[in-house]
């Protein structure tokens, strides 16, 4: 079976999304800056059009954490493929993340960056599937929240193809 993709949020709903974050975000960091942690690689276009809907001072830094193979479900192995170039402590982090998932990557994550002593630290996805939770992760900021289904677009990858789409999409005709 080939594989096809319906939009399940389009390009133009995904912005007003993030703009809306965006704004709700300025909003609760008044008089702060924000340093923004992009999740690589799915975390990155997300972060980039987030980033310019905020209008108190960001900086920004990026990882890369995988717990992924090249297929549809968790391994449950988590690693540190690339670490931040910079200290956290004493800064306002924000995570940004393409899709909390099972919340294994995140749990792991937070817990490895709050050994920093950041001043305080929030995360925000783009996509949450509360229904796959194994490890309880909170969420500060959520884009959207969806079904159990596979997503491509906007960052999120099948086997590192899709991530381009502007538009987040479900994949289907995988097994
Ligand atoms: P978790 O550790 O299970 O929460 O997985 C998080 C990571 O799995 C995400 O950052 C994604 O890279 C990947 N992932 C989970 N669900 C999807 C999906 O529907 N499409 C693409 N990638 C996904
Ligand atoms: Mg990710």
């Amino acid at each position: 079976m080939a594989e096809t993709i319906s939009i399940l949020h389009s390009e133009e709903e995904v912005a007003r999304r993030v703009e809306e974050l965006g704004r709700m975000i300025s909003e609760d960091y008044k008089g702060k800056q924000i340093h923004l942690i992009c999740v690589l690689k799915g975390g990155v276009f997300f972060m980039c059009e987030l980033a310019k809907r905020i209008s108190v001072p960001v900086s920004m830094d990026f990882m890369s954490v995988s717990s992924y193979g090249d297929g549809t479900s968790s391994s449950g192995v988590v690693k540190i493929a690339k670490d931040l170039d910079e200290p956290l402590e004493g800064r306002d982090v924000l995570v940004v993340e393409d899709i909390v998932d099972s919340g294994r990557t995140l749990s792991y994550l937070l817990e490895i960056l709050a050994k920093r002593r950041p001043n305080s630290m929030r995360l925000c996805t783009l996509l949450d599937k509360p229904d796959r939770r194994i490890r309880d992760v909170k969420v500060d900021y959520t884009g959207f929240e969806i079904e159990d289904r596979f997503v491509v677009g906007y960052g999120l990858d099948y086997a590192q193809k899709y991530r381009n789409l502007p538009y987040i999409g479900v994949l289907e005709g995988v097994e």
